[in-house]
Formats: structure tokens, sequence, C-alpha cells
């Protein structure tokens, strides 16, 4: 089946005409991976899934989440959170809709991939509104397959073989500022992980790996790595790069997860603005050459 597409702009982003019966027949999936991958981010208009149906989609295209592996104890032990039960994670600060979570999502303020904290991270996510904020709430991505095939020949040689500490605590640093003892001992409580700061994907293709949770470049000075940090994030969320969805009911977007970097532009905390999400597990080792 061929979709009929509309590039939202030159770099990043990808509207897609379907109907929720031509996308749930499965017969559109390899063709949507394959657009996920090359465009970041695919939005159809209109289409006003409901949560059965956005998990017959995601099953469609991979393998759903039900559960994300987020702490380590200090003997080693990995434990797995349901962080939901069926599959539909509810973003919003609403506590009654999501009691256990809502505070983490101060971290979709800042520039983040998904899953730093795993080796291998999810591969996408589905996202569709149920309540909208009225001002604020855009959600933007960046591609950061786009921004690394751009950089000089020079730094691409540079960044190869780079590999960058990646923390919870560094996640919330511009969000948390002064955090308390509490909320420090449960971020470290997160795996601390070192990944590559450039993605070899198995296509051949190669992204930058950037997230709030890039902490610092393994065995460079602080101040250097910091300042190379910021200056990649900076290259990497240039208007070119970016696609900003102002959302609308009835919305359905899928990212990339291993190609683009999100945030949330900033709204109302109490204005119960609420998507549902369905994320796909990943498929491709970080560290995998
Ligand atoms: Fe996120």
């Amino acid at each position: 089946m061929t979709l009929a597409t509309m590039n939202l702009t030159p770099r990043v982003g990808t509207e897609i005409k379907a109907d929720a019966k031509a996308l749930l027949s499965g017969s559109a999936a390899a063709e949507i991976r394959a657009l996920l991958e090359q465009r970041g981010v695919l939005i159809v208009r209109n289409i006003g899934l409901e949560d059965a149906q956005q998990l017959a989609l995601a099953k469609a295209l991979g393998t759903v989440r039900f559960g994300t592996v987020r702490k380590e104890t200090q003997d080693g032990n990995v434990t797995v959170d349901k962080e939901s039960e069926d599959g539909i994670f509810k973003v919003t600060f609403d506590k009654t809709q999501n009691p256990m979570y809502a505070e983490y999502l101060l971290g979709t303020f800042c520039w983040h991939m998904d899953g730093t904290f795993e080796d291998v991270p999810p591969l996408a996510s589905i996202l569709t509104p149920r309540v909208l904020s009225p001002t604020g709430g855009q959600t933007e991505f960046a591609n950061t397959y786009a921004a690394y095939e751009d950089l000089p020949e020079s730094e691409k040689t540079f960044l190869d073989g780079l590999e960058v500490v990646h923390t919870m605590e560094a996640n919330y640093r511009e969000v948390v500022p002064n955090p308390t003892v509490d909320q420090l001992s449960d971020w470290r409580t997160y795996p601390q992980k070192t990944h590559p700061l450039v993605w070899h994907h198995r296509s051949g293709r190669k992204s930058l790996v950037l997230s709030s949770s890039s902490t610092q470049v393994v065995g460079m000075d602080l101040k250097e790595s910091d300042a190379l940090l910021r200056r990649l994030k900076v290259w990497a969320t240039q208007a070119k790069y970016v696609y900003q969805h102002q959302w609308k009911m009835g919305d359905l977007l899928m990212w990339d997860n291993t190609g683009t970097m999100h945030r949330v532009l900033r709204y109302d905390l109490e204005c119960g603005r609420r998507l549902h999400r369905v994320t796909l597990i990943g498929e491709e080792s970080l560290a995998a050459a």
C-alpha cells in the first residue's frame, strides 16, 4: 500500500492521510516504519483513535512495552516497574490519572531521548491527545540523523568513538535546580549508563545520541565536555531540524525515538492536559557498531 504523505518541514515530520481502517489493518506497517526512520515524526490528523485502536496500531508496528526497567537496587538487582499495566501510559500531571509518574514528567520540558538508562532504548512511541492545554503544550522533535549528517567531516571524525555518561540526575538539572534529598536519592537508583555519542545504526546511518541525561564525555575535561555537549545540543535543535506539533483533538503522532530528541513546551501543570502514549520496545542496542 502506498500512503498519501505530505512533508511538514524539509528535514523532519510528515503528515499521512489515512483512515483508521487502513492503518489498523497492518498493510501499511512496513511503509510506516520506513517513513518513521526517514522522517522522525509522522502525524495523522482527525483520526480519533481510542485506546484499543492505538494499541492495535502499535502491535502492527512492533512489540508493545508493558513495563519499564527503572530501578537498580544497591546490590545490583534491577526491578521492573509496571509503568502501564495495559500498555497505555497517561502523560499528565493530573495525579488522579497518573499517580506514580506525574513528577517524572518534569523532565519532558527539556530536550531528551527516551530510555537512555537502558542498553536498548525504545524504538518509537505513539501519542494521542485526550485533554488539551489551553496554552503551550506543543511537542517538538529534533532530527538527530539530519543534525549528524550536516556536521563537517572533521567534526564527524572527532566525535566518532566518544562516549557519554547519562544520569537521571542530569535529566532534572534544569527543571529541578534545588532537589530534595528524597528526589536525589530516587534519581540515583536509576542505572548510570555510558553510550556512544554517535549511534552507528544497523542500517548504516548514524545519528547523534544527545539527551538531557547526557552528563559528561568520558575521559574529557569537564569544562571541555560541557562546552561540547552544549554546542552539539544547540546544533541539533536548530529550527531546520525541528518540527513543532500543535495538538488538536483527533491527532495521532508517532515518533522514532532512535533518531530524534523531543520536548514539550511549558504549559500549566494544573490544566489537566493528558496524552495517551504507547511505546514500542527497542530493537537495536546503542552499543552495537
Ligand atoms: Fe520523553
